[in-house]
């Protein structure tokens, strides 16, 4: 027997960038990478294709997800070439990227959704063949599993490569600067295509992590040595981010716990406390703040992710401290969040809204499946990340729960 839980709290409203918009409920969609972008030019071996724009395929998940009132966080998309961490995915770094992404943004509005565009930059998870460029990262810190492959072998070639042996480059701090001005044009052309906000992605490892992680940012200068120093790229990019797109516009997705991407560093609760103090301080109008959960993780199992907690002495962390330095501001969780768990979470007070990512993918009407306490259909691992050879596949072919439902 299906049951109703239209009186949850998931389906109250609530209120984000400082009272602009009021979402009709608290399912949001979570930022899901899936490579289906389209290639921008012709890519041959000597000029290989690095650049994907977004297309009617995308347009069409995009919609079928948009709900009256509800939030879609896009998918992580780079601010440049550098930032680009795989094949398929669309950027925001050339006029294409806004007029393309225009198009999703535009059909999420027309069914009275909201989206915000996550901007990503990759840092070292990423190899030179991909973005024709060096491979950045705040300290030149060779991956330390010498047996790591890059997930996708290089342009034009069949063979994958080991991360170890495309080691990153230290950021000079011109390039910090004109890094952080990538990520600002990015919001520029977010604005353009009509985002109702931009999600810097500072979490699972990538740049903004990287800075963050002790184990990746071995810096002594301003940038790096100390918790406080460590947090200094990311405050800058938010002041300077905040410049462009008004701080009531603009989000960050944390991990403080993850170790994805190989961020295995220690002084997790110091770092992050001083992170969370700094962004109430600087800017109290926020949109939004999201994390993900202490115990979430993409690649260690549940024993293992908990030696890590162990091992830094927080056997049993959880992602209050956050939310008392945050305070009203609205504060999102995700990871591991779905119909059997998701129920009396907001009415405690923990959090304002939950992220939900795999079940979304594999349930267009989530939202609708949800309210009346219908199943949930499965997700299909296999198709997560393109490219693949038909793109629909995975994709926007998850059927509703009607359809789903003989007659
Ligand atoms: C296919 C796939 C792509 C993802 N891409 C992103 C991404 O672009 N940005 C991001 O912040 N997290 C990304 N994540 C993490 C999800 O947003 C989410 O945190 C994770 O799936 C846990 O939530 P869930 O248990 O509801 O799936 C991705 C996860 C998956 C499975």
């Amino acid at each position: 027997m299906a049951s109703d839980r239209s009186q949850s709290k998931l389906f109250q409203p609530l209120a984000i960038a400082d009272g602009k918009i009021t979402l009709k409920h608290r399912v949001v969609h979570a930022p899901l990478t899936r490579n289906r972008g389209t290639p921008y030019s012709e890519s041959t071996p000597e000029k290989p294709n690095r650049i994907w724009v977004p297309n009617d395929l995308m347009v069409e998940y995009y919609s079928q997800r948009a709900t009256e009132g509800g939030l879609i966080i896009s998918e992580a998309i780079p601010p440049s070439l550098e930032g680009n961490g795989m094949p398929g995915v669309p950027g925001l770094f050339i006029p294409e990227h806004a007029d393309g992404w225009k198009k999703v943004v535009d059909a999420v509005h027309a069914k009275g959704g909201y989206i915000y565009a996550q901007i990503w930059h990759s840092g070292r998870a990423n190899i030179p063949q991909l973005t024709g460029t060096p491979i950045l990262c705040p300290s030149s810190t060779p991956w330390d599993d010498p047996n790591d492959f890059y997930a996708y072998p290089p342009p034009h070639s069949t063979q994958q490569v080991k991360l170890v042996d495309y080691p990153p480059i230290e950021m000079t701090i011109p390039k910090i600067k004109s890094t952080i001005q990538d990520y600002c044009n990015a919001a520029r052309l977010a604005q353009k295509a009509g985002f109702d906000g931009v999600e810097i992605h500072g979490a699972n490892g990538y740049l903004p992590e990287q800075f963050l992680s002790s184990n990746i940012n071995r810096r002594t200068d301003e940038y790096g040595g100390t918790p406080e120093k460590r947090c200094k790229f990311v405050l800058e990019l938010m002041d300077e981010l905040s410049q462009v797109v008004g701080q009531e516009n603009l989000s960050i997705r944390l991990s403080p716990f993850g170790l994805f991407n190989q961020a295995r560093g220690t002084q997790r609760l110091e770092t992050w406390s001083h992170l969370c103090k700094e962004i109430k301080a600087n800017h109290p109008k926020l949109s939004y703040i999201s994390f993900i959960e202490p115990r979430f993780e993409q690649i260690y199992t549940a024993e293992e992710k908990q030696k890590f907690l162990d091992s830094w002495d927080l056997p049993d962390i959880s992602l209050e401290p956050f939310r008392k330095i945050l305070g009203d501001t609205p504060f999102f969780s995700g990871g591991g969040w779905n119909d059997k768990n998701a129920w009396g979470v907001l009415e405690r007070g923990d959090y304002d809204a939950l992220v939900i990512g795999r079940y979304f993918l594999s349930n267009p009407d989530l939202v609708e499946r949800l309210r009346r306490g219908l199943p949930l259909s499965k997700y299909d691992r296999s198709t997560f990340y393109g490219p693949l050879e038909k793109s629909s596949v995975g994709y926007t072919d998850y059927p509703t729960y009607e359809k789903t439902v003989p007659n």
